[in-house]
């Protein structure tokens, strides 16, 4: 196990870490087991590079209570959501103090940019460790997936496969890494359209959906294939068939959301035209594709000979603030608590 953010002369409890988000290829949407955070359908994704969340997790024996710092700041229903997490790692090592969590994401939180994905990776990769649990990236994954599902996949750097899993208790519901970040080095473009956090949540919208959407049987019975032909793509290093089957996923997820009752409409206009916009590169023959996930902003992904083109088409469309670009990064790992910062 890596040590090396522990001040171990003093004894302390506390370690720090860092994870990317990642973006769902093949989306997950929807829950089968709300208390065990156990998907209805496996997903996708590929892990992010410069993109981060930074997490210090300090348990202090004595105190009761766990006080958080996100981005500078407390809230209680955040603060909730990490107490629970927690609260998780506290039953494995079979103690109950009180941690002291400071954590920072560079890119606008609750956002759709997958900020839970980074920022549970991140606290679970800490919490364990400062705790001197001995886990698996497996059982690392297990337990990020019960904070936050697509956390579950920034365990895993490159591309990665959250398994739907067949035991009703959900230890095997975990993420797998399908193909290294370096083996096929794709690159992202995300076009920032709005930075303010979005009006209805992740878990509250695939929830409405499940209750309301007419379409959620369709939804979980066309999971599988759309899957499969995922898998064949990334292990062939088919960018034509992975763009196809990507798009596909992403518009059926935001098909599904938007017959939810009331309807979850994530996109803004400048989504839409960015939508257009990677379409008519793809036209022309620019190796690129989009997907989008719960919020407004758009991931266009490319062969990096493409990068500078797609960039400077997104930057372009009305509405857009900002264009990030990032290659494919690795997964959660120890850091010098120092870096954080927060
Ligand atoms: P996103 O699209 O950013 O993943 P979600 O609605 O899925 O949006 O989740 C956002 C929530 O994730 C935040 O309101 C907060 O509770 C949690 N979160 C975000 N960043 C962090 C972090 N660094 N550490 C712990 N929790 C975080
Ligand atoms: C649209 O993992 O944020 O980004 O499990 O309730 O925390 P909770 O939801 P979350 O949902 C992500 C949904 C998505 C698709 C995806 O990442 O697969
Ligand atoms: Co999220």
């Amino acid at each position: 196990m890596n040590r090396e953010s522990r001040t171990d002369a003093s004894g302390e409890l506390r370690a720090a870490s860092q994870a990317q988000p990642n973006i769902a290829l093949i989306k997950y949407w929807g829950k089968r087991d709300v208390a065990l955070n156990l998907p209805v359908v496996g997903s996708i994704s590929i892990t992010l590079e410069s993109l981060w969340t930074r997490t210090d997790v300090h348990f202090m024996p004595g105190q009761k209570d766990d006080r958080v710092s996100l981005n500078g700041r407390s809230d209680q229903a955040e603060t909730k959501r990490i107490t629970k997490c927690l609260d998780l790692l506290r039953t494995r090592a079979g103690v109950d103090y009180g941690a002291n969590v400071a954590s920072r994401n560079n890119f606008p939180t609750a956002a759709g940019l997958a900020s839970s994905a980074s920022g549970f990776a991140a606290l679970v990769h800490a919490g364990a460790r400062a705790l001197n649990l001995d886990l698996s990236l497996e059982e690392q994954s297990m337990l990020a997936r019960r904070c936050s599902g697509s956390a579950a996949r920034s365990i895993f750097g490159g591309y990665v496969e959250w398994v739907h899993g067949k035991l009703a208790d959900g230890t095997d519901s975990v993420a797998r890494p399908l193909l290294d970040a370096n083996a096929w080095p794709l690159r992202v473009a995300v076009a920032i359209t709005s930075t303010a956090a979005k009006q209805v949540g992740s878990t509250e919208g695939m929830n409405r959906t499940a209750e309301t959407s007419p379409y959620q049987s369709a939804w979980i019975d066309t999971q599988e294939a759309d899957l499969s032909v995922a898998r064949d793509a990334i292990r062939a290093r088919d960018f034509d068939a992975l763009a196809s089957i990507s798009e596909y996923s992403c518009l059926k997820m935001h098909a599904l959301a938007l017959a939810a009752q009331p309807g979850l409409l994530y996109w803004n206009g400048a989504t839409v035209e960015c939508m257009h916009r990677v379409r008519a590169l793809r036209q022309q023959g620019v190796p690129v594709f989009f997907t989008v996930d719960a919020g407004p902003q758009l991931k266009a992904v490319c062969e990096p000979s493409a990068i500078e083109q797609v960039k400077a088409a997104l930057r372009d469309a009305p509405g857009v603030l900002d264009v990030l670009d990032t290659g494919l990064g690795e997964g959660a790992r120890a850091i010098a608590t120092d870096l954080v910062g927060a």
